[in-house]
């Protein structure tokens, strides 16, 4: 038998998804040492491996096929638009991708303005201000702190995620539009699904039965 990989985002996610794997019988004692410099867990019984990532790579391992299965939110998924199978929704890390701003940027959203857009999702502003809107805007890559943008006037809106909103309200910020929601996904590699379908569809099913 070989070894399945799974490609985990850094954080709050892959704790999430590590408990939720300790509820269907897959735990790995060697990825809960905090002081480990280690990159890659092994469970030699399951013949799993296990390893951390940035989220926004979690896609690219699993593309390349170099992870088998990989646990990653659906903004990365949609950000990075790689060719993977998109499996199961863990129902967790749920939150909403907006386009947000001060209210007086309401008007210039309704008129179709040429207005500047700061975010961390290019991508995602592209298809949502382009394809979806027909509006032509100006994208600006930032890579965090993202509310800031309107309130030093870099941007007039931001396309950003929204949790509990808190971020915006201390902000002054509203939320102007949403453009779709999202949550924790398990996605796994289009080969893989094929050559190792026995093992992942019953990982799949264990996971959904949890939920
Ligand atoms: C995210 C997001 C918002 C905030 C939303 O940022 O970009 O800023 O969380 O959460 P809230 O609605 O619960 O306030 P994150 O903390 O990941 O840091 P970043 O700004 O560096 O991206």
């Amino acid at each position: 038998m070989r070894y399945i990989t799974i490609a985990l985002a850094k954080g709050r996610l892959a704790k999430t998804t590590l408990a939720m794997f300790e509820q269907i019988g897959i735990t790995c004692e060697e990825m809960k040492d905090k002081d480990s410099r280690k990159l890659i867990f092994v469970n030699e019984e399951l013949k799993l491996k296990f390893f951390l990532a940035k989220a926004p790579d979690v896609p690219t391992y699993v593309e390349y096929g170099a992870a088998d299965i990989g646990v990653v939110g659906k903004d990365t998924i949609l950000e990075e638009g790689r060719r993977l199978f998109e499996v199961l929704d863990l129902g967790f890390g749920k939150c909403k991708m907006c386009v947000a701003g001060p209210k007086s940027a309401n008007d210039l959203l309704q008129h179709h303005d040429l207005i500047r857009v700061a975010t961390k999702y290019p991508n995602i502003a592209k298809d949502y201000f382009y394809n979806k809107k027909h509006q032509t805007v100006e994208i600006i890559k930032l890579n965090g702190s993202i509310e800031l943008a309107p309130i030093v006037g870099l941007a007039e809106v931001i396309v950003d995620i929204v949790e509990t909103g808190s971020t915006l309200r201390e902000n002054g910020l509203d939320v102007l539009e949403e453009i779709c929601p999202l949550s924790a996904r398990m996605v796994v590699n289009q080969v893989s699904m094929k050559m190792e379908n026995e093992r992942i569809t019953k990982l799949i099913t264990d996971l959904r039965g949890l939920l």
